[in-house]
């Protein structure tokens, strides 16, 4: 049997997503209503962290208990892993003993690797090139504010990271426009970003503006990460120069739509790739952000648990 895993947004259909936003927001209702919700009775989630976390440990950890389930918390530190085991190694064993595995790590290909040699669902917590789980929440809290996210223009500015990739990927599935302003030299790459069979009508999903600002007239969302990502750090000072007119600020908000919103997967860093005013002014729907990380991920472990409920 084939087993189904979420490595990058690619990974599903328009319909899928449909069916898990739905489901999330069911799942959502419950939690704000105290509503059990026991459908991953008895289930373990092993996570795997190879980079720091809060929000990615906290939303799949609490998660899985509101769920009945049960989770093991692994890092580099406190397993072999950081003693070079190989990661199939890791992956054959702990798929023998668990239900589902979300790992945050470096490169993508250590993380397919593991799912490779994975008897159970793998999910992608943060690569270097992507972070599905985030986006997942990003759209399903665009969805809360404003419904379909179709034909909606959604501006990126700053790095060229694992967000903007997936970022990438999502216009192309789900009908949008992306528009990516970044420094020269950490452009998006276009084969990260793309999908292996795209459908006829995303070819045009993303594309670059050099002037952030130009980017950012007229979206319905602007969006940002830290300048320096995990992993990249001996890069910190000459990243702080390169992306110094990276700074969403009340400038870029006022080219955008009137009514757009404002978003960041945080942790963020006010002052560099935010203006204070910006993360927390009204426009700005960063805690919904991080808290729908928690639902849509419950509903992500159902699917991949449990195939299609309700
Ligand atoms: N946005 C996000 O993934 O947060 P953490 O790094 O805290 O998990």
């Amino acid at each position: 049997m084939t087993i189904k895993h979420y490595l990058q947004f690619a990974d599903f259909t328009a319909d899928e997503y449909a069916r898990l936003f739905e489901r999330a927001a069911l799942i959502k209702r419950k939690f704000k209503n105290y509503e059990k919700h026991h459908t991953l009775t008895d289930r373990t989630l092993a996570m795997i962290f190879e980079k720091a976390s809060t929000r990615t440990r906290v939303s799949f950890e609490a998660g899985m208990y509101q769920m009945g389930g049960s989770v093991v918390h692994l890092t580099t530190g406190d397993s072999q892993l950081g003693r070079s085991e190989p990661i199939e190694d890791t992956a054959r064993v702990i798929s023998r003993m668990v239900d589902v595995v979300m790992i945050r790590t470096f490169e993508q290909t250590r993380l397919e690797r593991f799912a490779q040699h994975s008897r159970v669902p793998v999910i992608n917590g943060l690569t270097n090139e992507y972070h599905p789980c985030q986006i997942l929440a990003d759209i399903f809290t665009w969805i809360e504010r404003r419904g379909s996210i179709r034909g909606k223009t959604v501006a990126w500015i700053g790095d060229g990271n694992n967000m903007a990739n997936t970022w990438a990927q999502a216009a192309a599935l789900l009908g949008f426009e992306l528009r990516v302003s970044t420094p020269r030299g950490y452009e998006v790459d276009s084969q990260l970003a793309a999908l292996d069979n795209p459908p006829p009508a995303s070819r045009k999903a993303w594309q670059n503006f050099a002037d952030p600002l130009q980017a950012c007239a007229g979206a319905d969302l602007v969006t940002t990460d830290v300048w320096t990502s995990m992993g990249y750090e001996a890069e910190n000072e000459a990243r702080k120069q390169a992306f110094a007119n990276w700074c969403v600020n009340a400038g870029m908000m006022a080219a955008a739509k009137p009514d757009a919103l404002f978003m960041h997967c945080l942790p963020a860093h006010r002052g560099e790739e935010v203006a204070a005013e910006v993360i927390d002014g009204p426009q700005s729907v960063v805690w919904d952000e991080a808290e729908n990380r928690m639902h849509v991920q419950k509903a992500l472990l159902e699917y991949l648990l449990l195939g299609r409920v309700g």
